[in-house]
């Protein structure tokens, strides 16, 4: 049985108050919760901050981005190694905001995932296509070949380590969430490339989940279903009566 996963993805909001005051709330909240493992991504600000307010909690912390050097000349990036040494377990990596505003191409987003892999930095690596493409029917096609290139040359014992978000970006930030089947086909089909691509193991093991307009109304209806086991949250994990709600509804699956 996968442990369901409820990841919140801060984007560019919080200031760093405002991000300990989150933490204060939400840990007494949910800290006995065994049934559900919780992560928050905050920008990189408030992350020394909260790796300290979540030391002794089972709440894990996630960037939301990373670069794939360890060191160097690289004005105004963040390496693996520094989030590593911070205490940093997961990364966000691929989303489609980077992809988009940013430029980011498969190619770096594959450089990403195997530097955070060298690091132990679990990366959340997050894939997703157009309405352009939904319309065109070509989903399943893209999707693949996100995988297959942002996956290229990650061997099998760190593929372990993966989470995979399926976030169609069309759904993300629009109140649009995909409907429970859409996102159980899209999800089965990753499941199932995982198996083919790594191991039986693997695809039974990790965690995939669900982003794009998840709230406390429709999560319950999504990880009903069987292959999806859990969501990454934009808009509705800023609040913390919500996030709380989530990771309660989480926790009694
Ligand atoms: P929303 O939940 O605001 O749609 O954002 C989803 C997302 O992009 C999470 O990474």
């Amino acid at each position: 049985m996968r442990k369901p996963v409820i990841a919140a993805n801060w984007k560019m909001y919080k200031t760093v108050s405002e991000s300990r005051e989150f933490v204060k709330k939400v840990v007494p909240a949910c800290e006995s919760f065994t049934g559900v493992e919780v992560i928050l991504c905050p920008t990189f600000l408030s992350l020394a901050n909260m790796v300290e307010d979540l030391k002794n909690t089972s709440i894990k912390l996630g960037a939301q981005d990373l670069f794939w050097e360890k060191e160097g000349a690289y004005t105004g990036e963040v390496s693996p190694y520094l989030l590593s040494d911070l205490g940093v377990s997961y990364v966000i990596v691929g989303h489609s905001e980077r992809r988009g505003y940013f430029g980011e191409t498969d190619s770096q987003v594959n450089d990403k995932v195997k530097a955070a892999f060298s690091f132990n930095i679990k990366p959340i690596f997050c894939i997703g296509e157009s309405l352009e493409q939904r319309e065109e029917g070509i989903t399943k096609k893209v999707i693949e070949r996100q995988l297959e290139q942002g996956l290229l040359g990650v061997d099998s014992s760190s593929a372990a380590d993966l989470t995979i978000a399926y976030e169609p970006i069309w759904a993300i930030g629009t109140g649009r969430s995909a409907s429970v089947e859409d996102a159980r086909e899209v999800i089965a089909f990753i499941r199932q490339w995982v198996f083919d691509n790594f191991s039986p193991e693997i695809a039974q093991n990790i965690p995939i989940l669900y982003g794009g307009s998840v709230n406390p109304d429709n999560l319950e209806d999504l990880l009903a279903q069987e292959e999806i086991d859990g969501a990454l949250i934009g808009g509705a994990s800023l609040k913390e009566d919500s996030f709380i709600k989530m990771v309660t509804a989480a926790n009694n699956f």
